[in-house]
């Protein structure tokens, strides 16, 4: 029977463009429920904009429009951003909207009836000339330990103290730089403490992460304080029944938006909203979130839900925090990236590949080194997954007229990479998507491994063999199918490509059956490698310019290029670090053929084994034929920026050397080298 499921990532405040650590939390989410749906549960992925408090109110006014106006900017730029990222929700709601007003009200005159609300005069700095509360972080005054000038009012960036905005020397309203004077207002407070035995309960359930729970065990035995649930106007938000100017603070109304997103989304869709939040309700109800706002989903939600009458949750999944090679997002070292500006150098998918390899189900943070993604997506997906698909067509084509053999050619093979089934989908299911992607590599390295060996270049050259090659290379493909059917998750447009490519659906449902006497199409490119240039300028288009300094990715260098002239002779001297950028490798010419059209040109398939293939133009047809090439060892340039020529892609360069015609000499290493070395 199918489960039905609830999920929900964190609500993005609509107060500021998303970066690539929003992107983790969405995208950890996203591959999850596109799982749960392939596999044919009946999940629902939920979010909505987090609309509300003094932050949006106060930028609204900066940009001198309404807070409406401001928030129904963010909101389509949020759901332009998260569409760009494939992250494919059922519904993105807003914490501004009639049904989080609903249950906001509704929620909070249950906690009332139920005593869990009490009353209390707080007395705050208040800016006299904006007439408003300031929050800890709207002041900012010299430090009373150190006497570092300009620090928040709740620590010092200099030497770390912590003290209480009254703490402060010569206290200054951020907003409007008046002194602030002190003031009292009655708040409305959520008494937390009266649901310790729940929450005990609830920390020894198995709806939290062991790092998680022992971070709440903590909380609890350090005693719970009532939660001020309310603040003075003015503020951007609802306010509260029977209490004129006072409004919900925005961290009450915020997990109601997750009500709110469902309501609408059931009302759209002629669903129950009981059926998912009733106390009686068989939904399982996720929340994913960041290690931020653990106090608010493990603590505060729990608790209210209980006394609003509402289910709790089957369990909150945190994740850790984002840094950019190895430190926190910066933007003087161009790695605070917006996800806007990462889609306009990259695709998606080489950041959900590199998320989902190093995503695990703990807490731990996550590091986007950027050389290791540009490195790990090229190996991976495009010399690894990719590749076996691009490798093995042309036999189909060639020798079985483009239909996948009758039989099997590795059944053992296929018996391996089809017997992970179960296990990588339960990998999945624990959020170990680290683990799912090491394992589908593992496998398809063992399939281009089978590959290698059986050489089907080789075979292929004969008649006698021909069918050999194209049974070898059907055997390759229908291993594709199951090891992107895996992936699809993870690679939701790779898996439509793959789709058109193999004329048929992915699905992972029950067992594998083998795709026999199958018409496939021609292979066609469905993923280039990741352009190291493009990264560089990511990197760039997000330094602030007045601070910026080195980029943080290999940025392509210029090699200048040999002069003609015979005075000169050599090229003009480079640095070694502009040397080092050249990628210079080992590679076995695998196919020849001559290319139509061309009098010089030969079509190389080059080998640089566990790197994968490329397919390089090389004019040297006029000194060599294809069967003196084919086995042969040559030297590549491999990081050469692919270059779009009339007869195809030509994906690097191979040494050689002479002045041309039939004098033309391939650089070729001594025995013992194998493809794919490097040189150095
Ligand atoms: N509005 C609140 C959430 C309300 S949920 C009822 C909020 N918004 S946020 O925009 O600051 O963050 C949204 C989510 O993104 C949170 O789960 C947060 O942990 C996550 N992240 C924000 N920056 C992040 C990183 N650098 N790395 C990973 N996740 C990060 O909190
Ligand atoms: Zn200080």
């Amino acid at each position: 029977m199918s489960r039905q499921i609830l999920v929900t990532s964190a609500l993005p405040y609509a107060n500021g463009p998303l970066h690539l650590g929003h992107l983790l939390e969405s995208i950890q989410t996203d591959i999850w429920v596109r799982f749960q749906k392939q596999r044919g549960n009946d999940c629902i992925y939920l979010c909505a904009d987090d609309a509300h408090g003094t932050a949006i109110m106060l930028t609204a006014e900066k940009l001198g429009i309404t807070p409406e106006e401001q928030i129904a900017r963010v909101k389509a730029e949020h759901e332009r951003d998260l569409a760009g990222f494939l992250i494919r929700f059922d519904n993105y709601h807003s914490t501004h909207s009639p049904e989080c007003k609903h249950y906001s009200e509704e929620i909070y005159r249950r906690l009332d009836a139920n005593g869990h609300i009490e009353r209390k005069d707080v007395t705050q700095l208040f800016d006299p000339e904006k007439q408003l509360f300031l929050a800890d972080r709207y002041i900012k005054g010299t430090c009373p330990k150190c006497k570092a000038d300009d620090q928040y009012g709740d620590n010092c960036e200099a030497c770390g103290a912590t003290y209480t905005p009254a703490e402060l020397i010569n206290p200054r309203s951020a907003i409007s730089g008046a002194t602030p004077i002190e003031k009292s207002s009655t708040h409305f407070f959520f008494k937390l403490g009266d649901f310790e035995n729940l929450l005990r309960q609830w920390t020894s359930s198995d709806a939290l992460q062991p790092q998680i729970a022992n971070k709440l065990r903590e909380w609890l035995d350090a005693g719970l304080h009532s939660w001020d649930i309310s603040r003075d106007a003015p503020y951007f938000g609802f306010e509260i029944p029977g209490a004129p100017g006072k409004f919900f603070y925005v961290w009450l109304d915020a997990p109601i938006g997750y009500m709110a997103s469902c309501a609408n989304w059931c009302e759209a869709n002629g669903r129950d909203f009981n059926e998912f939040w009733g106390v009686d309700s068989k939904a399982e109800l996720y929340h994913f979130i960041g290690k931020d706002i653990i106090n608010f989903h493990g603590l505060f939600w729990p608790a209210m839900l209980d006394s609003a009458g509402f289910r709790q949750p089957t369990a909150i999944y945190a994740h850790g925090f984002l840094t950019v090679n190895g430190k926190k997002m910066s933007k003087s070292r161009g790695t605070y990236i917006k996800a806007e500006t990462y889609l306009e150098h990259l695709p998606a998918e080489y950041l959900r590949y590199y998320f989902a390899a190093k995503l695990s189900g703990a807490v731990d943070d996550i590091d986007l080194n950027l050389e290791d993604f540009i490195n790990r997506v090229n190996s991976d997906l495009v010399g690894k997954l990719v590749n076996i698909a691009s490798r093995s067509a042309k036999f189909v084509h060639k020798g079985n007229a483009g239909k996948l053999a009758s039989q099997q050619h590795n059944i053992e093979l296929w018996k391996r990479v089809t017997g992970a089934s179960d296990a990588i989908a339960e990998l999945y299911e624990q959020r170990e998507y680290s683990k799912a992607v090491r394992e589908i590599m593992a496998l398809a390295d063992a399939t281009n491994e089978y590959f290698d060996s059986c050489e089907p270049w080789k075979l292929a050259k004969s008649e006698d063999t021909a069918g050999q090659a194209a049974d070898v290379a059907s055997q390759c493909i229908d291993i594709f199918r199951v090891l992107m059917t895996y992936l699809t998750p993870v690679l939701p447009e790779l898996a439509v490509q793959a789709e058109a490519f193999l004329n048929c659906k992915l699905t992972w449902q029950g067992e594998f059956s083998p795709l026999q006497d199958h018409a496939i199409e021609p292979f066609k490119a469905m993923m280039n490698r990741v352009d190291a240039d493009k990264v560089a300028a990511m990197v760039a288009a997000s330094s602030d310019s007045s601070t910026a300094t080195a980029p943080a990715a290999p940025v392509k260098t210029k090699v200048k290029k040999a002069a003609k002239d015979k005075d000169t002779g050599i090229a003009d001297t480079i640095a070694y670090p502009d040397f080092a950028k050249i990628d210079l490798r080992v590679a076995e010419i695998i196919d020849a053929e001559a290319v139509e059209g061309a009098d010089k040109l030969l079509r190389l398939t080059l080998s640089l084994g566990e790197y994968g293939e490329r397919q390089v133009f090389a004019g040297i047809k006029t000194a060599y034929t294809a069967e003196q090439l084919v086995g042969k060892l040559t030297v590549m340039v491999a990081n050469l920026e692919a270059r779009k020529m009339r007869f195809g892609l030509s994906e690097g360069m191979v040494l050689a050397a002479g002045p041309g015609d039939q004098e033309i000499w391939l650089l070729s290493p001594d025995s013992g080298a194998k493809a794919g070395m490097k040189i150095q």
